[in-house]
């Protein structure tokens, strides 16, 4: 018998005009309203995924890069997902919906009783993807921490939300309408936090969950700091790692370790895999697709070296494409992962040149041998199967657009095939997104 998992959506670029200019988006594409995304997310639904995590990033970056940013809306614009959460609740029954919010950026008590709003509002299918980004300080007149104080903040600030959440002891809601007693006062913890980075009083101003049901907490970072949070605080930690079931063991091992530091178990979060396949209807255009891929012109190189310079803060498409990528082409503020990133497990600066190093990125392999991500529904099925027998994994988060042609390509023959295979649920779990998370 297979192994249920659990299955998401990662809106990979937020809410903005992601995907600008493709051609399979101009129909209809208004990126600024609603409808968009509500037929997506109605597909998800109905689909039996569980929930749908939202990026997002307060800024748009550096000053001096701020072109390459918003010039094929790489990194920008982008609107505030948790504004988008009702819509989506109202076009959806059971999945969850949880918003990228940064820890550095929103107080508190203003994110606690936000959340608490939609948590009710959504009859308990909201949850928060608590981010440390730090770039963003310069905007709200914060300081900019470094990268594990920024997590120490973050852990401060989930006690404190988790604990205004639970301000209302029990029996402090009354609702009594024979007596006209609504609530009891007394019973209301009117705390008063004094931590490093925080000052906060309690009560919240909002009305508890029913069962404690809170919303969940979902946290991305995978350094050795993101992954100590996620053993002591997250509900979700948003796993990146080869798919290959040594790898997903040895990185569940790593959160599991340090949950059983904190006194949490496997029983208490999910450990869920990103993955951006490509699915095609068949081997043979897999293997097309992948040929392909072996020789890009110009045009690929171009795309990757855009998508790339956005994130890199740094204008590759300047450079000359067949002279050794050197370490001065990067300012002090570029990301060392990112640089790491776009070299690979190969590439070395000052030796590849740029041409080399793009074209390893528009590389593409097969799902069949494991050597990449495209295949066909059948041969994505399997993969994600065996990761479950060969690894306990509790699941896969798909990434891409919160559009109806990514989510009909990359889902249409894949969900009836999970469903055969007893991989992907039948029925929604009872009661919310927390419910969902945990019923098995
Ligand atoms: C799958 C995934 C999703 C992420 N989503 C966001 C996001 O929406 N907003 C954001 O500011 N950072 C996001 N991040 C970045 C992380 O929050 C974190 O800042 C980054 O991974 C660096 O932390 P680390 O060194 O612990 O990995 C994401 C990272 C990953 C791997």
């Amino acid at each position: 018998m297979a192994r249920l998992q659990h299955f998401g959506w990662f809106f990979s670029r937020g809410f903005g005009p992601q995907g600008w200019g493709r051609d399979d988006h101009r129909w209809g594409y208004r990126w600024t309203e609603p409808a968009l995304y509500q037929q997506a997310v109605r597909q998800l639904d109905q689909a039996g995924l569980d929930l749908v995590i939202m990026e997002d990033a307060v800024s748009l970056g550096n000053d001096e890069t701020l072109d390459l940013r918003v010039r094929a809306a790489y990194g920008g614009p982008k609107h505030d997902p948790l504004l988008l959460a009702p819509y989506l609740f109202d076009a959806t029954r059971h999945i969850g919906i949880a918003p990228t919010i940064n820890a550095g950026i929103t107080p508190p008590y203003l994110a606690a009783r936000q959340a608490a709003t939609l948590q009710h509002l959504s009859g308990y299918r909201f949850g928060v993807n608590l981010v440390t980004d730090v770039g963003s300080a310069r905007h709200v007149g914060a300081e900019p921490l470094g990268h594990d104080a920024a997590y120490d903040r973050a852990e401060e600030w989930v006690d404190v939300v988790r604990r205004l959440w639970h301000s209302w002891g029990e029996g402090a809601l009354v609702a009594d309408e024979d007596t006209h007693r609504f609530a009891d006062g007394a019973r209301l913890d009117a705390f008063r936090h004094r931590g490093e980075h925080f000052e906060v009083a309690g009560p919240l101003n909002a009305v508890p969950f029913a069962g404690g049901d809170d919303p969940v907490v979902v946290s991305p970072g995978g350094s050795p700091r993101g992954l100590g949070f996620a053993g002591a605080r997250s509900d979700v930690q948003l796993a990146l790692a080869p798919l290959d079931a040594g790898s997903v063991r040895a990185y569940r091992r790593k959160v599991l370790d340090a949950a059983a530091r904190h006194g949490r178990s496997e029983k208490d979060l999910r450990i869920l895999f990103v993955l951006k396949p490509e699915v095609v209807s068949s081997a043979e255009e897999a293997d097309r697709v992948v040929a392909a891929s072996l020789h890009p012109d110009e045009d690929v190189l171009r795309q990757v070296a855009l998508a790339w310079s956005s994130d890199l803060e740094t204008d590759l498409t300047r450079l000359p494409l067949d002279a050794p990528l050197q370490a001065s082409a990067f300012g002090d503020h570029v990301s060392q992962g990112t640089v790491r990133g776009l070299l690979g497990k190969q590439g070395e600066l000052g030796v590849d040149t740029l041409r080399e190093l793009l074209a390893r990125k528009a590389r593409k392999g097969r799902l069949a041998d494991r050597t990449g991500l495209v295949g066909t529904a059948g041969e994505l099925a399997d993969v994600v199967e065996e990761l479950g027998e060969d690894a306990d994994n509790d699941g896969i988060i798909f990434s891409g657009d919160l559009h109806p042609s990514t989510v009909h390509r990359m889902l249409d023959d894949l969900v009836p095939e999970l469903r055969r295979r007893g991989v992907l649920r039948r029925e929604p779990g009872d009661g919310g997104l927390r419910g969902n998370l945990f019923d098995f």
